[in-house]
């Protein structure tokens, strides 16, 4: 199953808006660098991949809009533009990764026309490389899939996600396309609903059996559902293994280690951030309180309560089995394992 969450025509970039799912596949399409920003805000694209590549094509429309300024006036249009887009949303490291390949491209350029010529490819690029990492990872993750297993995930690591298959559904896609009987639990994913909006929604448009679970039903449906194996995305991982995903994953893992059920992380080498030695180090988005305190405006909570709403945490590396990429499953320690999928070759 594999849902095109966004498209490049050639001269606009056509998106689902994740924010309308399920209830309505709207696929919004534009030619505005600014409203990328506003769809990455507002989590219309969403997920740290696909974060990535909306990015690389959010910098090409921005260098279409500026074909009229003189070479100097475009640079500094694109330096300023390159800003904006950093500060969308400051976790997901993918966003940073793709906006350093931009600054590099713009780099050995010096025109124009070359510099939307070269954004153009690498957008593409980006995209299309992407696609191949969830399939790789879907390969490496589904080994670690049996027959007969039970599967939890939190959060959307799925095509709606990525450029591809996915990260962690990636590896539950491959695994069932392998013919593994297998179960999906999903997480609802309080406070914004990715698991039960889009997870859900992707799974539906397959046959694997799945269940949806409220976040606080999860350490019950491991012990009473026999859950074999939690696997989810992550959005940034540090040198030393500890990975940052969706609030909540951090509490899975500790319940899966409660309960002997190994934990993976599954993410393309686009999301292990090298220059962070610790989780303590990666920049956690806390999102507005009426993410939590409302759902489709219609208020939950009294006015003007306090509200504490990370959209991230940190899982730390002890309590992780495995992290599966497009090359392979690194296992502890960390430090030596993802630094070896970055030595030269
Ligand atoms: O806030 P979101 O929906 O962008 O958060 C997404 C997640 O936490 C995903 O698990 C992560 O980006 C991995 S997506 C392959």
């Amino acid at each position: 199953m594999e849902t095109k969450s966004i498209h490049w025509d050639g001269s606009s970039l056509h998106f689902l808006d994740q924010t309308a799912l399920p209830g309505e596949t709207v696929f919004r399409d534009t030619q505005d660098y600014s409203e990328v920003i506003e769809a990455i805000k507002k989590l219309r694209i969403r997920g740290a991949p696909l974060i990535g590549i909306a990015a690389s094509y959010g910098m090409l429309l921005a260098a279409r809009q500026f074909t009229t300024l003189g070479y100097d006036s475009f640079c500094n249009n694109m330096d300023a533009s390159r800003a904006q887009m950093a500060a969308s949303r400051p976790t997901a490291v993918n966003l940073f990764w793709a906006l350093e390949q931009v600054k590099q491209v713009l780099r050995v350029q010096n025109t124009v026309d070359g510099s939307v010529n070269a954004l153009e490819k690498l957008a593409l690029e980006i995209h299309e490389d992407d696609r191949k990492r969830c399939n790789a990872i879907g390969t490496h993750g589904a080994t670690l899939i049996s027959d007969g297993d039970r599967i939890l995930t939190h959060c959307n690591a799925g095509a709606l996600a990525t450029g591809g298959i996915g990260t962690a559904l990636g590896a539950i896609f491959t695994a069932h396309d392998q013919g593994k009987n297998i179960h999906v639990y999903a997480d609802e994913t309080r406070p914004l609903l990715q698991g039960s909006r889009l997870t859900m929604w992707e799974l539906q448009q397959t046959t694997i059996p799945s269940t949806l679970i409220c976040d606080n039903t999860a350490a019950m449906t491991m012990r009473d559902k026999k859950v074999s194996l939690v696997i989810t995305g992550a959005d940034r991982i540090a040198a030393n293994g500890d990975s940052v995903n969706k609030i909540g994953t951090y509490g899975l893992a500790i319940m899966a280690a409660h309960h002997g059920i190994p934990f993976y992380i599954a993410a393309p080498k686009s999301t292990i951030d090298m220059r962070v030695i610790s989780g303590d180090e990666i920049p956690i988005e806390e999102r507005g309180a009426e993410e939590v305190t409302t759902i489709n405006g219609k208020r939950l909570a009294p006015e003007d309560v306090d509200v504490f709403a990370p959209a991230f945490d940190v899982t730390p590396n002890g309590l992780i089995h495995g992290i599966v990429t497009e090359d392979g499953i690194c296992r502890a320690p960390y430090t030596e394992s993802l630094s070896k999928l970055f030595a030269p070759t």
